[in-house]
């Protein structure tokens, strides 16, 4: 780590210190050295694969079979992976702080199963599928096999999974939570995002009114950069073990 990198870590551990409330957001990227790819950036999915075929309800009206069988495959991925030190380090995180939130942009249940539990999944969960007739009926599928039809609800109807795709709302009362902790915190760590992806991308802006600290944790530089107080560039499996031993 050179100097420039050692002061702005130092000023991130100070600014943490002395704070009440934190709220981390992570994207992606927290989950990159875990395995699980990322959405845009080298090796990522949109590189590969088109959103409008497989991320909307659009998409998944048209052909359920295509959009379920990519979903088993980023399934089986993530299956395979494990939380890594930047996982771990957020999950103790809740105990260093008086008032500690994370909130994910993942799908990937990685945060919990790293033992995060104050925790706001604002795209869902990739693990669990829901009704197409009856979106309170929720399923975990955690333990299932694909099968060779589209999976559905007892009652009949498709099941979908229980993710947010483009073109949808999220959790209006999620929402509400996500701002309020990030309206009250003193530092807001932005984790391995490209904070391009609404309402998320908004959060920063939200924090800096209140008067947060805004530190972004990346590995390149995002269009929140200019805007972040405070920049740790770097991977997050490595900065955040490093910000919690310094602590
Ligand atoms: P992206 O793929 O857009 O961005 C991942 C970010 O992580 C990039 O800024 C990378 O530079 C950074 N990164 C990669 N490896 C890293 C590492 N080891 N440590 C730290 N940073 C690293 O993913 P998101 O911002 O999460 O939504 O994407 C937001 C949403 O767009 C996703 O939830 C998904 C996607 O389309 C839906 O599907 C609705």
């Amino acid at each position: 780590m050179d100097v420039i990198e050692s002061d702005a870590i130092g000023r991130a551990v100070e600014a943490l210190k002395g704070a009440r409330a934190v709220v981390a957001i992570t994207g992606a990227g927290i989950s990159a050295e875990s395995g699980v790819p990322t959405f845009r950036g080298s090796g990522g999915l949109w590189r590969t694969f088109r959103a409008e075929d497989l991320a909307t309800p659009e998409a998944f009206a048209r052909d359920p079979a295509l959009v379920w069988e990519w979903y088993w495959w980023r399934r089986s991925r993530i299956a395979a992976a494990r939380p890594n030190p930047g996982h771990l380090a957020l999950a103790r995180f809740e105990g260093r702080f008086p008032a500690f939130t994370l909130l994910t942009q993942n799908v990937d249940g990685l945060h919990v199963e790293a033992g995060s539990r104050d925790i706001i999944e604002l795209h869902g969960n990739i693990w669990r599928a829901r009704c197409t007739g009856e979106p309170r009926r929720v399923f975990d599928q955690r333990r299932e096999m694909p099968g060779p039809d589209v999976p559905r609800c007892p009652c009949g109807a498709l099941l979908r999974p229980d993710v947010v795709w483009f073109g949808e709302p999220l959790d209006p009362a999620a929402v509400d939570r996500a701002a309020d902790a990030v309206r009250a915190c003193d530092v807001l760590l932005v984790i391995g995002t490209s904070a391009v992806v609404y309402p998320v991308a908004a959060l920063p802006s939200l924090a800096r009114r209140g008067q947060a600290i805004v530190v972004e944790v990346n590995v390149d530089p995002t269009p929140l950069t200019a805007e972040a107080d405070i920049v740790l560039r770097g991977p997050s499996g490595v900065i955040l073990p490093e910000v919690e031993r310094l602590l």
